[in-house]
């Protein structure tokens, strides 16, 4: 396994590039199952997530190719074994975001039920509550999902997706993917407003869906008897390009982020600006300076338009720092900790109070070898070690390699000081 030396502190400054999101990448590729040909999808990033979900496409019996420009080619005339082995679904939760499609497609699906994870239980009884509603028959058999469309395939309906934390962005796409081909129409009341969401809605209309409400927590969809393949672009990545947002402001320096859409980044910039954090639109994206000192903030992560849960850990290694105390309270998953003591390993001094932690701020952050534990979780750590004094260890980078492409040689290209050593195995 993989580590990462970092030598800290070190200020960026330059130009990085954000990659096509992963999540709407994963949804979009599981959409392709929908009709039968060849889609290409462009923007996709190199990513482990992205290379297992594609390893698990072929199990369906899709065939996948890269071209030489990236574009990646998913032909998924014949889907003839429409099954998630344990063996993927444990290694990648979103594997259950192939449930809508196959069942659609095909009339049955079995997937394994997602095990826990770094950041929590993953439940999916609102996946299965939504695709129930459309008709399906659902039962559990020895940890797999086993779901059947009725003989006259599924059927639209007005369908309420609100769970305890809110909205579910996986469990939505799996719904409206399985509604785009129902007969009659479907409701999705309480829907993910996620970008990734209305990407991947965006991408099903290219395809002949008919579904408006995109990006309102209220999805309609008028089922449609075929979709047709498509080529099709993702959206940049909010959470790789909040990611840099931060590297910018832990550093005390400042990057040009291209290719980032500030319309769906108002809950970060907000608080980046109130952290004390320079945020300006600019060509494509944005620049981002911090000069003064980082002040403390409040921060609660909520479904989207809120404050992302996947920025909570990075900016939970920058108010380490801030001067004063700050709140962060995880709305979504509440178990989403896992940096919590690898931070403090480094000097930072987190208290967690169940799914509140104070924050209180630290003048410095000295090096340290930690752990990485889940893919955002790593990314604190990576930032954190940027600017901790020494050398620090991160052991576990596959952790990172899931989200982050190559993410050693792009903050080495503005200023960091990061080597990736080949653990001895
Ligand atoms: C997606 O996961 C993202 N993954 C996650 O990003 C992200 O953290 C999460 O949405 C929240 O924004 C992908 O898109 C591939 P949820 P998802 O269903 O869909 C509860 C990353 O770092 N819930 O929106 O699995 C659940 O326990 C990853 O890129 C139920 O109770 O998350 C959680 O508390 C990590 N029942 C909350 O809802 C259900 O049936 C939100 O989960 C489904 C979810």
């Amino acid at each position: 396994m993989d580590i990462f030396r970092i030598e800290g502190p070190v200020r960026l400054s330059g130009t990085v590039n954000v990659n096509g999101s992963k999540n709407a990448s994963l949804p979009i590729m599981a959409a392709a199952i929908l009709a039968a040909g060849k889609s290409v999808i462009k923007s996709v990033p190199y990513l482990s997530d992205i290379s297992v979900f594609g390893q698990l496409l072929c199990q369906l019996g899709c065939e996948l190719d890269r071209s030489p420009n990236g574009d990646l080619c998913i032909d998924s005339d014949v889907i003839d074994n429409p099954i998630g082995e344990y063996d993927i679904v444990r290694r990648m939760r979103a594997s259950i975001c192939i449930l809508g499609p196959v069942l659609a497609r095909y009339g049955r699906v079995e997937v394994s039920m997602p095990g826990g994870c770094a950041i929590g239980d993953r439940p999916v009884d609102i996946h299965l509550r939504g695709l129930a509603e459309l008709g399906a028959k659902i039962h559990l058999k020895n940890g797999n999902i086993v779901a059947e469309a009725p003989r006259g395939g599924l059927k639209g309906k007005d369908i309420f997706m609100g769970g305890p934390f809110g909205s579910t962005v996986l469990g939505t796409a799996n719904v409206l993917m399985a509604a785009t081909l129902a007969k009659g129409k479907t409701v999705i009341e309480s829907a993910a407003c996620e970008p990734e969401i209305s990407d991947l809605a965006n991408c099903l209309n290219k395809m002949g869906a008919k579904i408006t409400g995109i990006g309102s927590p209220r999805l309609i969809i008028e089922g449609v008897k075929q979709l047709q393949p498509v080529e099709y672009q993702v959206i940049p990545d909010r959470i790789e390009a909040g990611t840099f947002m931060v590297a910018a402001a832990i550093t005390s320096g400042k990057l040009h982020i291209q290719n980032c859409r500030l319309d769906d980044m108002m809950a970060v910039v907000d608080r980046l600006r109130n952290i004390g954090v320079t945020v300006e639109a600019a060509e494509g994206g944005c620049v981002v300076t911090r000069k003064g000192s980082i002040k403390p903030a409040d921060i609660t992560t909520q479904p989207h338009p809120g404050f992302p849960t996947d920025l909570q850990a990075q900016f939970m290694a920058l108010l380490s720092l801030a001067k004063g105390n700050s709140i962060v309270i995880e709305k979504v998953f509440p178990d989403r900790f896992m940096h919590i003591a690898e931070l403090n390993r480094m000097a930072a001094n987190l208290r967690k109070e169940g799914p509140t932690v104070i924050v209180a701020g630290v003048k410095k952050l000295i090096a340290a070898p930690v752990m990485a534990s889940d893919l955002r979780a790593s990314a604190a750590l990576v930032l954190a070690g940027m600017v901790a004094q020494g050398t620090t260890v991160v052991n576990r980078v596959y952790h990172i390699d899931r989200g982050y492409e190559r993410i050693e040689e792009r903050l080495n290209l503005v200023g960091a000081k990061i080597s990736r050593v080949a653990e001895a195995s």
